[in-house]
């Protein structure tokens, strides 16, 4: 019998890449696989509207990462799979609200990157971006959440909210905590930072075919292919990474070996590394493709996870109310 609760989500900001495939997919699909855990795994449509955004892309958006899930392997029979939206995650977000203050939120790291990103939208949804994932995990009461190492201090403020709550008002929360893949950080395919769907010719896509990962791989940057030392940042670090996480440990050594003797050719390296991701990602497209053509499958899927979702969070919303003097 599941002991605890699982819950995720990605946001609705355009199709997948290997980053959220390897962060955050992954670790969903090994957690629904071990019957210890209830798993609830969703698109976080509402955090898409707290940076700009076009309606009618994010109307199709959040209906196209549920068809990645399913492509990737989330089973509606084995996982609540759902839209945000449907679930009343934003009620529960301005009660938690009450305990937390704006210097708190206004300091936080990923805040003060958005407000650059986009000096003219530092809104008061984006002020309340980690206090809105905070309920979507804690309106489940769930105690654990695959997502990539980035996340760690939105999750910090999940916690706080929780111990905050269950002081202030009596509630049970438990504190999430983070749960972890061998691919949480995925770097970016131009040297620097992480791989990144709002950054150009820094990712590879789940949809992409042999020919465009191979042409992505092309333009990363790389150097002589020999030196006393393997690089640790960079262009080279992050193929390795790469090589790493899609052929295995074993085969990074191997270059690290070459790099310090008689030299890596990339040529070859990316070759290879470009057939060893599209190998991995050949059976998602062809499942993808399925599923184009099964739109009233997807639609079930979304209308099921949607009322599995509710009976869970709907008890828990009113016992917040109700501690809190709402109700
Ligand atoms: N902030 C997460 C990201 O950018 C997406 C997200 C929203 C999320 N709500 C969540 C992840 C709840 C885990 C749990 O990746």
């Amino acid at each position: 019998m599941a002991t605890k609760r699982v819950l995720s989500g990605i946001r609705a900001t355009g199709r997948l890449h290997l980053g959220n495939y390897l962060g955050a997919v992954k670790g969903m699909l090994e957690l629904q696989a071990d019957p210890q855990y209830e798993t609830l795994y969703m698109v976080a449509d509402l955090h898409a509207i707290t940076t700009p955004y076009e309606v009618e892309e994010l109307r199709q958006n959040r209906r196209e990462v549920i068809i990645d899930y399913l492509a990737a392997g989330l089973d509606p029979k084995q996982s609540i799979i759902f839209q945000q939206a449907d679930i009343p995650h934003a009620e529960l977000s301005f009660y938690l609200a009450a305990v937390m203050t704006i210097a708190r939120m206004q300091h936080l790291p990923t805040f003060k990157e958005k407000v650059k990103q986009y000096p003219e939208a530092a809104t008061m949804a984006l002020l309340n971006y980690p206090i809105l994932m905070a309920a979507d995990i804690l309106i489940y009461k769930a105690d654990l959440v695959p997502v990539g190492i980035d996340q760690e201090p939105h999750l910090e403020v999940a916690r706080e909210v929780a111990r905050k709550m269950n002081d202030q008002y009596g509630l049970d929360f438990p504190e999430p905590k983070r749960f972890a893949t061998a691919g949480e950080y995925v770097p970016s395919l131009t040297g620097e930072g992480k791989m990144s769907k709002t950054v150009e010719n820094s990712y590879i896509a789940l949809t992409d075919d042999l020919e465009t990962i191979q042409r992505r791989l092309a333009g990363a940057p790389t150097d002589g292919g020999q030196g006393e030392l393997v690089p640790t940042t960079g262009g080279v670090a992050n193929l390795l990474k790469m090589v790493e996480l899609f052929q295995g440990e074993k085969r990074r050594q191997e270059y690290e070996a070459e790099y310090v003797g008689a030299g890596v050719r990339y040529g070859d390296l990316k070759k290879e590394l470009a057939a060893a991701i599209y190998e991995e990602l050949a059976p998602i497209q062809e499942k993808r493709r399925q599923l184009e053509q099964d739109r009233a499958y997807v639609e079930q899927v979304i209308a099921e996870g949607a009322e599995k979702a509710r009976a869970i969070a709907e008890p828990i919303l009113a016992e917040v109310k109700f501690k809190m003097g709402l109700a």
